[in-house]
């Protein structure tokens, strides 16, 4: 198709580098997601410590001599067909551990971080670079919120900026005292730009200078604008509401494919997942389960809602279910799920840690995925469960509510369930879904009906890739 347009994408996560969560999948998707909508796209990413070394032939596009305290230089790459730019700064990302922390928390220089980031972002949009001039600047949740600020404040650009919010959780907080450190206008430090509740937060000044604001679902667009989620933002979220959209995640159907999956298997042959149903029982030293067997594969933290197992869970096992847990984060639910594994030997098994080979292995084996989460902006493993035919039982919210056809007696009859929501996210509401995920199973004519409306839903980019292009043509009409 010939070119549309281009898009610099700014972000502080991307598949195959550097991911701590969804946000990383998204990024490295969206290039060749929108190469096939006539969009280029290349991924302006910080080289954190070791990346440079994962890209080979990588040439020099940009250098910018005053980068917070050293310099920073801009070299262009392409790892799995995913386009980079990997800003050097040794002073800055050059450091063991995350992206955001090390040893001793958070970076306390992490303004400055991604202001850093940012800058050089907004810089290259304004200027293009090795030939290659942007229309659009696309930036990705706090870490990029700067840039489309210092893009606006910088005077006409003539490009176009969009600000995604992946988690209205994290805001780029800063003190207000770090204005002039971060190069940005003292006249803009009043509550309808730069001022939040007395200080900063980079994401807060992308979202009230960048010409369009998007999220990743429907129902999360319209979620942020409401106390109970917008976390303080969804005032001046709500006042920009005409620019606001909420288009959906996909995921990456050629990896996420049970078909490719060492034990293959599909809607029309569904043996290889019985096959991978007992592998993974063997695997976990776990009883094959009359019931179904659930997994998690989630951060532990308190948006996803795990401290709601260990109460809805021994009903679960005692009505036959089992369960796998694969995570990390928060040391107490790190230490709740072990809890669980100990009270339930053969029926609970836990995996603290991040294992991606085993996450393939757990939507390949298992027959429901629970994703009990508070808030979602999208999410992304309830549609690994929808492609795998592993059953999603997931709280009404967010992504979740937009991807989850609920098996409610209508939908059951009309043959279009996907899945099981419920709402509140708490136990007595979980409790029940479970429930109901118990007595799906036990009529196999159903559950087979469910199963097979799951993998027959599309969760691919298609449709999201092409909302996401309207946007951009919008911008450069
Ligand atoms: P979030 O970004 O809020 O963590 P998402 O559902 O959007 O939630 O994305 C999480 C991504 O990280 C998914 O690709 C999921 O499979 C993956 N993931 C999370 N925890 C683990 C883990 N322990 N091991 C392997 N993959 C994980
Ligand atoms: C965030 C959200 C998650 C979303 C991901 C990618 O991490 O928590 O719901 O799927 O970003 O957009």
């Amino acid at each position: 198709m010939a070119v549309k347009g281009r898009v610099l994408s700014v972000a502080s996560e991307c598949v195959p580098l550097i991911k701590t969560g969804g946000l990383a999948d998204v990024v490295g998707a969206l290039p060749a997601a929108l190469r096939v909508q006539g969009w280029e796209m290349q991924v302006l990413l910080p080289a954190y410590r070791r990346l440079r070394g994962l890209l080979p032939g990588l040439r020099e596009v940009w250098r910018e001599p005053n980068l917070w305290g050293g310099e920073g230089v801009v070299f262009q790459g392409e790892v799995e067909g995913v386009p980079v730019l990997l800003l050097d700064a040794p002073h800055l990302y050059d450091r063991e551990g995350g992206p955001y922390n090390g040893a001793g928390g958070d970076w306390p220089d992490n303004p400055q971080r991604f202001a850093a980031l940012s800058w050089v972002a907004a810089r290259m949009a304004r200027e293009g670079f090795a030939g290659w001039k942007p229309q659009v600047l696309h930036a990705h949740d706090w870490q990029a919120g700067y840039a489309p600020a210092y893009l606006a404040y910088g005077g006409p650009s003539g490009v176009g900026s969009v600000m995604t919010v992946h988690n209205i959780a994290f805001q780029g907080w800063a003190d207000a005292g770090m204005l002039g450190v971060l190069r940005l206008p003292r006249e803009a430090f009043h509550p309808g730009q730069l001022e939040y509740y007395g200080g900063l937060s980079s994401l807060k000044a992308g979202l009230v200078t960048a010409d369009r604001i998007t999220t990743v679902s429907p129902t999360y667009a319209a979620e942020l604008m409401r106390p109970e989620f917008g976390m303080g933002m969804q005032g001046l979220i709500a006042a920009r509401a005409g620019v606001v959209s909420g288009i959906l995640n996909g995921v990456d159907t050629e990896v996420w494919s049970p078909e490719a999956e060492p034990v293959p298997f599909s809607v029309k042959a569904m043996k290889g997942k019985a096959t991978a149903r007992l592998a993974l029982c063997e695997e976990f030293g776990l009883s094959v389960p009359t019931g179904p067997l659930a997994i998690v594969v989630s951060r532990l933290t308190d948006q996803k809602g795990i401290d709601l197992l260990p109460q809805v869970v021994p009903e679960f096992i005692a009505s036959g279910g089992a369960l796998v847990v694969l995570g990390s984060g928060d040391p107490a639910l790190e230490g709740a799920m072990r809890g669980l594994e100990q009270r339930f030997p053969g029926r609970v098994a836990v995996r603290i840690g991040y294992d991606e080979g085993l996450s393939h292995r757990l939507f390949s084996g298992a027959d429901a995925v629970l994703v009990p989460s508070r808030f979602e902006p999208c999410g992304l493993t309830q549609m690994y469960g929808l492609r795998y035919g592993t059953v999603p039982v997931v709280a009404l919210v967010g992504g979740l509510a937009d991807t989850v056809i609920h098996a409610s007696p209508a939908a059951l009859a009309a043959g279009v369930a996907t899945g099981v929501q419920f709402h509140p996210t708490d136990a007595v509401a979980f409790g029940q879904a479970l429930r109901q995920l118990v007595a799906l199973y036990a009529d196999p004519k159903l559950w087979a009906r469910v199963q097979r409306n799951a993998m027959g839903h599309p969760v691919g980019w298609e449709t999201s890739a092409a909302a996401y292009a309207a946007l951009y043509d919008g911008l450069t009409a």
